[in-house]
């Protein structure tokens, strides 16, 4: 059942198949350079495109914009103490700011750093503090078909196998991502949560969580971990920072606003050399890059969403869209993220070989077919990996009903029923940085 109501819209419209295929070729077939007024459902990304409460926007009003010592700061580090438990809290503009701010306090050149997977910012940069980012995912991650719940966990194995590899002398920082986006949104169960710290420990390194979907991952914790049924989801939210040393958080995602973010720690050094950083990078570490309104919304955020029923809501809601395409007869990575679903192209186009991008060439179509924008994060996303070819379709925070999610899966349905109609897509413009090629890159369908 449904726990709200919408109380501002925004009107969108489904173009016309001519002026969908006109709008792609504009866009070099790649779906970052479309236009938003182009696309019908915008299922590109999770990250601050969700809907915000009544109370968020009446706690905007409040926002205090004094350069330093703002009440609104005030009121943010009590609800990041108050959900999280961290008692030093410096804000910035986004996820990002907060992993520049503290990775550039705890890296140093030569460093190696195991994550369960690395988010591409993250990534990003653990690099450019000339630190190597390693990935430990469980292996069973590998299976797109098992539905053992805590696919995103961190491999205790891997991490000590890098240990031997490297030395601990090498490894300054453990992290850990709640959920694990690069892994298809899958949760971290508590056991490994506590598991990682240990082995964190063991090495004396530091733990720290990417809490961007902290209150997803919880919520996965209380319905799917023995021990954590009659638990809030409030207390396994907490319970989850429990043994962790610092966080870096994009507001955009759990914290419920559009713009956002921040790095917390529990060390009075970190947090003295991460506020001088802040101040270089973001902002006076009262305001971090934002203004105060902004805070306020994140600090009204960070409660509600791990106030019931919100984030039953939220991932029920996924799961939702993933049993309608999965009624569709579209292959889907099992079980369902807590933020997206996540499909497989390769399944999908057979007949498309990796390197004409079968991930890119699904997420044409379902906009050809749709209007519906989702993101490859295969072999276009990742070049010189062998990930599978999956495109992600993230719901926006309380932003869809049951009919938009109706439209997906019928849209997907039609792409599956024309498949073999579908050929490959050739990169024929692209950024120097072969990373960050997917957001810019521009293609062409292969026959041309
Ligand atoms: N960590 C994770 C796990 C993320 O998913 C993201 C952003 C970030 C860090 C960076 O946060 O965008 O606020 O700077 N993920 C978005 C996505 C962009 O679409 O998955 P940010």
């Amino acid at each position: 059942m449904k726990s709200y109501k919408a109380k501002m819209v925004e009107p969108i419209e489904l173009p016309s198949r001519e002026e969908r295929e006109a709008a792609l070729e504009r866009a070099g077939y790649n779906a970052f350079n479309l236009d938003a007024r182009d696309v019908y459902i915008d299922l590109l990304t999770d990250s601050g495109t969700g809907t915000m409460s009544a109370e968020q926007w009446a706690a905007m009003i409040r926002g205090d914009e004094a350069y330093a010592g703002s009440e609104s700061f005030a009121r943010l580090a009590e609800s990041v103490r108050d959900v999280m438990g961290f008692e030093h809290v410096v804000p910035t503009h986004q996820g990002r700011g907060a992993e520049n701010v503290l990775y550039g306090v705890l890296l140093e050149d030569g460093d190696v750093v195991p994550n369960n997977s690395h988010f591409d910012t993250t990534r990003a940069h653990v690099v450019n503090q000339g630190a190597e980012p390693v990935d430990c995912p469980s292996p069973a991650s590998r299976d797109p078909n098992s539905t053992e719940t805590f696919k995103g966990n961190f491999d205790i194995d891997a991490g000590y196998a890098l240990v031997e590899e490297v030395g601990a002398d090498a490894i300054p920082v453990v992290v850990l991502t709640i959920t694990n986006n690069s892994v298809a949104g899958q949760p971290v169960s508590m056991a490994n949560i506590r598991a990682t710290a240990e082995f964190a420990r063991d090495i004396d390194a530091m733990f720290v969580i990417d809490a961007c979907r902290f209150a997803e991952n919880a919520h996965f914790i209380k319905t799917h971990e023995a021990g954590y049924e009659n638990h809030s989801v409030a207390e396994i939210a907490r319970a989850q920072f429990e043994h962790a040393d610092a966080i870096t958080m994009s507001g955009k995602k759990d914290a419920l606003v559009n713009i956002g973010g921040f790095a917390a720690m529990r060390d009075e050094t970190v947090f003295e050399h991460a506020k001088q950083r802040a101040i270089l990078y973001e902002g006076f570490p009262t305001y971090g890059g934002l203004s105060g309104r902004d805070i306020e919304a994140m600090a009204v955020g960070l409660r509600e969403a791990v106030t019931p029923p919100y984030v039953s809501d939220r991932v029920e809601q996924v799961a939702e869209l993933g049993d309608l395409l999965v009624e569709a007869g579209v292959p889907v990575y099992q079980p369902t993220g807590g933020h997206a679903v996540y499909l497989d192209a390769g399944e999908v186009f057979p007949h498309i070989p990796k390197d004409e991008f079968p991930g890119q060439e699904l997420v044409c179509a379902l906009y050809l077919e749709g209007g519906v924008r989702g993101v490859e994060l295969g072999g276009f996303a990742f070049p010189g990996t062998d990930r599978p070819d999956l495109v992600r379709l993230a719901l926006p925070r309380r932003t869809y009903s049951r009919e938009h999610l109706e439209h997906v899966a019928e849209t997907a349905a039609k792409v599956m029923a024309s498949a073999g109609e579908y050929g490959g897509l050739e990169i024929v413009e692209e950024p120097p940085m072969k990373e960050l090629r997917h957001f810019s890159a521009r293609l062409e369908p292969v026959s041309n």
